[in-house]
């Protein structure tokens, strides 16, 4: 077989078999193929796309070109849960810990911030002393302690999809169906959990920001899940502004903390508890109303925040920075951005915020970049509101006058006014079960 082939075969629209897509992922996973011709073959893949059956094969090949993490030894229903990436998205930081407190063992593999999105492994870094990188062994145990673990992608789970998504990253082949579908489903079949909710996000600061799409996806990764005989749903939600008032790893988790103490932001609590509300109904077997207010009294009770603080200290981290605000990392400098007209927020072009808070240190341009867990944006405004001139929209944290001056820029950017106020938007779209 010749990799020459099979990118002029799917260039010209033709359907790969599995055979071949097994002979591309483990050619690529082990280096005899070449980055320029895994190219090739990603673009035409963007360009032409992939039947139902490839992508299936294309997911299988991954999930299995490393191990597959047998969790049948764990005592109870493992579950896991995973988002298509957003601005803000700390919901993993209120989910996790609600289905845990619920008794579910919640197994999850994270990933970093991408471009513009956000990921939970650095938020959790932001920590002090936590460790994101636990061994097969040490993850099997904490989640048949505590029922609650949360890992970075290690080398061993779904390399293929490590090295695809890396090179993605730089030729523009992040946003296609089949690829992103492959990508996260490979993933969540070789982390190994019985149970999983998918987080589908749509609106300008989502990978796939049409609706139609993200629904295509959410229609892909579940009838992958459930080939593979597992629970599924996808629970579409709207990236279309900001997610809660917090951008930046540890302004995240302090949001997210806040949400768990029974505060924090209406929008991140009602998405935190209907991801949870389907997580604990299809492992519980409960109807979704009752999943749902089980889950609201995991936040009430504290339950939810302890099982966080349980599995910060359980990885090494200070669980103390979690009690309070002031206790957690602060940027050396900060600088609020003022309204410079007067009327409603009528849009926030969510990518150009995510780009914001990457140029004030918070995400990385380069895969070397190190991240300031301290820089971000709180917002004052969101879509909707009126504001008038000179009014605060958001206080922005850096380490230095320049960064400021480049996230502020970008921020404003964002921004469109209008004298009319805009339609509410809804926080969900839907479902795919
Ligand atoms: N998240 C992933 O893990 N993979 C993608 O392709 C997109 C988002």
């Amino acid at each position: 077989m010749r990799m020459l082939d099979l990118i002029e075969k799917k260039k010209q629209g033709g359907a790969l078999n599995k055979a071949e897509i097994r002979f591309f992922v483990d050619g690529f996973t082990c280096g005899e193929i070449p980055d320029y011709q895994a190219s090739a073959l990603l673009m035409a893949i963007c360009l032409v796309g992939m039947t139902s059956e490839e992508t299936v094969a294309l997911t299988d090949c991954m999930a299995h070109s490393g191990d597959i993490l047998d969790l049948s030894d764990v005592d109870g229903v493992t579950a896991d849960k995973h988002s298509t990436g957003g601005v803000g998205d700390k919901t993993t930081l209120v989910v996790a810990p609600v289905c845990a407190a619920m008794g579910l063992k919640i197994a999850k593999m994270s990933g970093r911030g991408l471009g513009h999105t956000g990921g939970t492994i650095d938020k959790l870094e932001s920590i002090p002393g936590f460790r994101t990188s636990l061994s097969e062994a040490e993850f099997k145990t904490q989640v048949n302690a505590i029922g609650l673990a949360v890992t970075g992608q290690t080398g061993m789970l779904a390399p293929a999809d490590k090295k695809i998504y890396a090179l993605r990253d730089v030729t523009a082949t992040v946003n296609s169906i089949p690829l992103i579908a492959s990508s996260i489903m490979s993933k969540k079949l070789a982390a190994g959990a019985q149970n999983i909710v998918l987080d589908v996000k749509c609106g300008s600061g989502a990978l796939l920001p049409n609706a139609d799409d993200a629904r295509a996806l959410a229609e892909q990764m579940v009838a992958i899940g459930k080939t593979c005989g597992r629970g599924i749903a996808a629970v579409l939600t709207n990236m279309d502004v900001p997610l809660g008032t917090h951008i930046g790893n540890a302004l995240e988790v302090t949001e997210a903390c806040a949400v768990l103490q029974n505060g924090g932001a209406a929008d991140l609590r009602e998405i935190s508890l209907t991801l949870s509300a389907y997580l604990i109904a299809m492992s519980l077997e409960k109807t979704y109303e009752e999943a749902y207010r089980a889950a609201e009294q995991m936040l009430e009770s504290g339950a939810a925040f302890r099982k966080l603080q349980e599995m910060v200290a359980a990885q090494g981290g200070d669980a103390r920075v979690l009690e309070s605000e002031t206790c957690f990392l602060s940027a050396r400098m900060q600088a609020e951005v003022c309204a410079e007209q007067t009327g409603y927020i009528a849009h926030m072009h969510t990518q150009k915020i995510g780009e914001s808070a990457s140029l004030l240190g918070a995400g990385r341009e380069k895969k070397t970049d190190v991240i300031d867990y301290a820089a971000g944006i709180v917002l004052h405004k969101k879509t909707g509101d009126f504001v008038n001139r000179g009014d605060v929209l958001a206080v922005l944290y850096a380490s230095c006058a320049e960064r400021l001056q480049a996230g502020k820029q970008r921020f404003l950017d964002a921004l469109v006014f209008s004298n009319t106020k805009p339609e509410p938007q809804a926080l969900c779209f839907g479902t795919v079960e």
